[in-house]
This record gives structure tokens, sequence and C-alpha cells, in this order.
């Protein structure tokens, strides 16, 4: 048996939603550096599910479906009440609201085509209810339900604050979400792939994708890297905090990538958002800060930035609390997730490999009380 450690390389499955070649990404066929310029994140999620652009019509059916099922019951929102809001990381509490909602969807358990769909409308409509419910409800806030006629990425900000976004706000947290929205095999769609390939729920599928985002070599690196630009704190520590950094062999966060060699096609996007950003905000020596991480990584160690290095300082600039990053990534990554789980079941095989046994063999069981 050859171990191929990590499934470096390995083809586990078709896929028609997005694809990484040349270091190039697409959603169905689209480059995203055209998508991430021009598209709004709704006709994203209609393209990753229907594997075609909407028409006009058919995108406004689609934004009004979604806002159908954004809200959150009084119930549900008394029983987000009862976890300790204070000290749960968001990620965790995401996580259990998700599972949550499963546990009150009387459809959860229906596997036709028609209520697979439906679910996943009430799962991406609600999700950025959730993240945001969550964090007015852990001030003390209350809840401020969504908005009919504001886009995904308006009603996010507002639910979070209460406030109309600006324009550049809403176009930095829209290209976010489009920037988010899939990207090919990475570690927590396979992760959903691997459970609804069980034939389980697709609240099961997210709520395993939602714990696979959470950790820091995959979602939770934007937390990370702002919690790292915070620690340097100014332009003139950098170049010593990544040489400690890198002298105790320790991973910087943001950069890398399993499947990108020359880089991460988001990433620029992003940087571009964070130079606007960080300008009208006065915080320009987050951006300075971030290049020169950049360059020092690329001479030093030749890596370059991942989607996850420039949207830190984006989100941070928006006036986002940093622990929501991923619960953010979250929000926009649920599109792609659902797509995945929809495609597995519609040609679906149960996902098992096998591993090479290397623990002792044919030892003689030995009753507890003659053990030594
Ligand atoms: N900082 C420093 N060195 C890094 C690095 C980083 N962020 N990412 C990779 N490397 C180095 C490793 O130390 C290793 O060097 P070595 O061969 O001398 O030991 C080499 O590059 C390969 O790294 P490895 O961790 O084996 O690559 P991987 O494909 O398994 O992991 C990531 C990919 C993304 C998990 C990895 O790059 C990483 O941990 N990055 C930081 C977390 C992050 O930003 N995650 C978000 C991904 S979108």
């Amino acid at each position: 048996m050859t171990v191929i450690r990590g499934l470096e390389g390995i083809i586990a499955t078709t896929s028609s939603i997005s694809s990484i070649i040349d270091d190039s990404l697409a959603y169905v066929g689209y480059d995203i550096d055209s998508l991430a310029e021009h598209a709004s994140f709704e006709e994203i999620v209609f393209l990753l599910w229907n594997r075609k652009l909407p028409i006009d019509i058919e995108l406004r059916k689609f934004q009004q479906e979604l806002a159908e099922h954004a809200e959150l019951p009084d119930s549900f929102i008394e029983q987000l009440k009862i976890m300790p809001l204070k000290q749960v990381h968001p990620m965790a509490a995401l996580r259990s609201a998700v599972s949550l909602l499963g546990v009150y969807d009387e459809s959860a358990e229906l596997m036709d085509d028609k209520s697979n769909y439906l679910k996943a409308v009430k799962l991406q409509a609600k999700m950025p209810t959730i993240v945001t419910a969550f964090s007015r409800l852990r001030k003390g806030l209350e809840p401020i339900g969504p908005r009919k006629d504001l886009s995904i990425a308006a009603n996010f900000l507002y639910m979070l604050t209460g406030e109309e976004p600006e324009p550049i706000a809403i176009e930095a947290f829209n290209k976010a979400l489009v920037l988010h929205a899939d990207h090919e095999l990475n570690a927590s769609t396979f992760t959903a792939r691997v459970c609804v390939a069980t034939l389980s729920d697709i609240y099961s599928g997210i709520t395993s994708a939602i714990g696979a985002l959470k950790g820091p070599l995959h979602g939770g690196a934007n937390e990370a890297v702002m919690k790292m630009l915070t620690e340097i704190g100014s332009l003139e520590n950098v170049d010593a905090y990544i040489k400690e950094k890198m002298a105790k062999k320790e991973k910087i966060m943001g950069f890398g990538h399993r499947v990108y060699r020359k880089g991460d096609p988001r990433a620029k996007h992003l940087k571009i958002m964070a130079k606007k950003l960080t300008d009208l905000t006065g915080e320009s020596y987050l951006y300075d800060m971030s290049v020169k991480i950049e360059t020092m990584l690329k001479q030093e160690k030749n890596l370059v930035p991942n989607v996850d290095f420039f949207s830190a300082s984006v989100y941070h600039s928006l006036k986002i609390d940093h622990d929501l990053f991923t619960p953010i990534f979250a929000v926009s990554r649920v599109s792609g997730w659902l797509a995945h789980i929809l495609e597995q079941y519609d040609n679906n095989r149960l996902i098992r490999p096998r591993a090479d046994y290397v623990g002792p063999e044919r030892l003689a069981y030995i009753p507890v009380d003659e053990r030594s």
C-alpha cells in the first residue's frame, strides 16, 4: 500500500461546480476574476446550484425565495440565548445552531430533490441571520431581523449593526462572499461530501463542514491573521516578528496552499480592497504591514498569501469582530457545500478509503486481573 499523506493529489470525485486549473479558479467555467469584479453573491449561489448564471427574472425569484427564509423564529432565538454566549467561540455557536436548525425542521429527514433544495435555501438564507444574531446577543443586544429589500451582503452588515452600510462596505463584503463561495474539494467540502455520502441529511453535512472549516489550517486562518497583525502592531516590528517565527519553524497564517503554487487568485482582489478600506479608516499601517510580510515570505520561503491573508484586514476595516471572520467564511462557503452535497446525492457512492495498519499484530488477549 502506498500512503498519500493528506490525500495530496488524489482525485476523489468528478464535479461540475468549480475548477482549479493552472492556478486559475473558475466557478462552473467562469473565471473568478470576472465574477469578483461583476457578480452579486446571490448570482454566484444560483450559479453553483444550477450550473448557469440566472436571467433577470430567475435572479429576482431566487432573491425572493432566500429573503422569505432568512428570518429566525423567536423560539430559535430563545435557544441561542441559552448558549454560554460570552465564552463560546462563534464557530462553535454556529456549528451548534445549524445542527439545531435540523432538529426543528420537519423536513430534515426527507431526501427527495424538492425537499433537499428547500433545505438548501433555508440554510443559505438563515446562516447570515444566525451569525449576526449571535454577535448581538453576546453583547446584550436584541437581534435585528433581515430586510427583504437588501442583498445578502448589505443585510449581513445591517443585521450586525442596525445601520444601513455604505456602498463601499457592501462592495467589499459582497466581493469577499463571492471569492469564498466555493473551492473545489477543500477540506470542509470534502467533509460535507463524506458525511452525506452515507445518505445522512443536509443539516448533518453542513454541521460537519462547519467543524472542518473552524480549524486554523483552513477557515480559522483569517482570524489568526488578524491576531498576528495585532501582535506585531507596527511596521517596524514586522521584520523581527517574522524572522523569529521562521527561526522557530512556526507557520505564518494566511500563507501557503495545498493546491496553488504560483499564488491564490483570490488574494489579489482582497489585497486591493484592503488597501482601499485601510486608507479610508486611517489604518493603512495594517496594509503596509501585510505587504511587508508578503514580501518577506516570498523572498525567504517562496510562499504567497492565500484568501485568508488580506480578508482579515478587509473585515477588520468593516469594524467586524475578529472572531466573526471564520463564521463569515462559512456564510459564504455554505453555498459551495450545498452545491457539493446536492451533487453528491445525485451520483452517490459511499466514501470509504483504507488505512495502512502499522500497529502491533497477533497479540494474545490477557484477562484484566492477569495483566501487569
Ligand atoms: N508558513 C510557513 N511555512 C509554511 C507555510 C506557512 N504558512 N505553509 C507551508 N509552509 C511550509 C511548511 O513548513 C513546509 O515546509 P518544509 O517542507 O520545509 O517542512 C512546506 O511549506 C509544505 O507545507 P505543508 O504544511 O506540508 O503544506 P500543506 O499542503 O500540507 O498545507 C496549508 C497547506 C494551507 C495547510 C499550509 O500552507 C498552512 O498551514 N498555511 C497556514 C494556514 C492557512 O493560511 N490556511 C488557510 C489555507 S486557505
